[in-house]
Formats: structure tokens, sequence, C-alpha cells
């Protein structure tokens, strides 16, 4: 029996998800690397072992059920249970001139991976979620996914229009997080929504505006809460965002 809090991060083998990662596993975490590329994974997990840091790979592929089957399958034979999930991975997709723009094919990607796979992960790792004494589960959304900002002439993402396929997913992630967050409420489970911030990462061609480092801090805050967190919020850095 591992005594150390086991977690899985998607998307874990570059950007934030890798440094949520190094972070979770600096605090003592037993990490399970969730990468579609095994071997990308399996270089990551060996980096923070090399470190003396408790770390293994795991394929996962969210847009993908049967993968997403197969690494529930193994996390169960190789732990038992889950604590954390950081549902990390994500894509942005291409940037077009306003939401009757984006293509339905586009549309159908993003969704794919930014919602319909967290949630098909999410409801795949229940069960191993349960098994935990204080399950916590991540969802990495973006300030983009506020409807209270996006009508809100003046406020920093008013004019952030150009990305609406990938705007809207992260308003579905934010909205999956409240329906879940309820259906849990009596339960050692906690489910939250961040914000990582501006993060200069390969989705943004290194364009935003705080390092990976700063960027992680939200989600492994709110991986690490205990049972006095909260329960379906919003938040960056703990400060409160509107949905
Ligand atoms: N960077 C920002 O400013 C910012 C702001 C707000 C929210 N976010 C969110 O933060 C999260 C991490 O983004 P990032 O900035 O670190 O981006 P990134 O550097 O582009 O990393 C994205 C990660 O997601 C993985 N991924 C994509 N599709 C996947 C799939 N179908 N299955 C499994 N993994 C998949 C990628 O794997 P591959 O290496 O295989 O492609 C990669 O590991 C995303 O959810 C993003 O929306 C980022």
């Amino acid at each position: 029996m591992n005594n150390k809090k086991i977690a899985l991060v998607t998307g874990g083998n570059r950007g934030i998800g890798y440094e949520t990662s190094l972070q979770l596993a600096e605090q003592g975490v037993h990490v399970i690397i969730g990468a579609r590329q095994l071997g990308r994974a399996a270089d990551v997990a060996a980096q923070l072992q090399s470190q003396g840091l408790h770390a293994e790979a795991l394929a996962i592929d969210v847009s993908d059920s049967a993968s997403i089957a197969a690494a529930a399958k193994e996390i169960e034979a190789r732990h038992g249970r889950l604590d954390i999930l950081v549902n990390n991975a994500g894509i942005l997709g291409e940037t077009v001139a306003g939401a009757s723009a984006q293509t339905m094919p586009q549309w159908r990607q993003i969704f794919d991976t930014n919602v319909f796979g967290l949630i098909e992960t999410t409801t795949a790792l229940l069960p191993l979620l349960r098994k935990s004494a204080a399950g916590r589960i991540v969802n990495v959304s973006s300030l983009l996914g506020s409807n209270t900002l996006h009508t809100q002439p003046g406020s920093p993402i008013y004019e952030m229009k150009v990305m609406p396929a990938y705007n809207v997913s992260k308003s579905a992630v934010n909205a999956w997080t409240v329906q879940l967050a309820y259906e849990l409420k009596d339960t050692a489970i906690k489910v939250n929504a961040i914000h990582p911030g501006y993060v200069k990462t390969e989705m943004n061609q290194g364009g935003g505006e705080m390092e990976i480092p700063d960027g992680a801090k939200s989600s492994v805050a709110m991986a690490l809460i205990g049972g006095d967190g909260p329960n379906g919020s919003f938040t960056h850095l703990g400060e409160t965002l509107p949905w």
C-alpha cells in the first residue's frame, strides 16, 4: 500500500501540467504523469525520479474513450485508488474572426478534448477517487471561460473573442464543475475549477505574462486543499473568479 497521496495529471508531459506534476511530487505526492505519448510521460517520470521524487508514467489520450478506460484500469491495477485528479490536458484550436467563423470540426475537436475528454476521464476515475479518504479533482479552466467577464465591457477579457470554441469549452468546464460538485457535496471528494493565469507555454507560443512555475500554483494548491477547503469553486491563486 502506497502511503503517499497518488495523483494523476493529464497532459503532464509539458507546460503547466509538467510543472504541476513536479510541484506535487516536491510536496510528497506520488505523481502519475499522464500523456498521450507514453514515451514523453516516461521521460518526465524518469526526470522526477532522478531528483528523488516519486513519479510514474501512464498513457492517456483524453479524446479517446478506449485510452481513458485503459488508463483507469491501469491505475486500479497499480494502486487500487486515486487521491488527486488534475484535469490539465487542453487545446486552444485556431483563432478566428468571431464566434460564427469557427468551423464545426474545430468546435468538435476542442470540445472532444477540453470538455468531453475531461468529463469522461473524471467519470472513469470517479470509482477510484471514491476509494480515497479525501479525493480532489482540479479542473484546469481559464478566465476566458467567465461569461460574467465576457459580458462586461472594459473587463480584461471583454475583447478576447477570437477563440470562441476554446472560451465556450472553458465555460462548459466551469458548468460541469458546478454540477459535479453538487453531486459530490456529501462525499470526501472536492471538485474545483482554477484559472492558472496567462502563462508562457507552447499553447500561446510563450506569449503569456506568468512563468510556468507560477502558472502551476493554482492547480497544486487546489489539489492539496484540506477537508475545510472549497467544493465547486472557481479561483486563481486563491482569489474567487466570476463564473
Ligand atoms: N497557458 C495559459 O496561459 C493558459 C491559460 C488558461 C488556461 N490554460 C489551460 O492550462 C492547461 C495546460 O495548458 P498549457 O498552457 O500548459 O498548454 P500546453 O503547453 O499546450 O500543454 C497542453 C498539454 O495538454 C496535452 N494534451 C492535449 N490534448 C491532449 C489529449 N487529447 N490527451 C492528453 N493530453 C493532451 C498536451 O500533450 P501533447 O504534448 O501530447 O500535445 C500537453 O501536455 C490547458 O487546459 C489550458 O487550456 C492555459
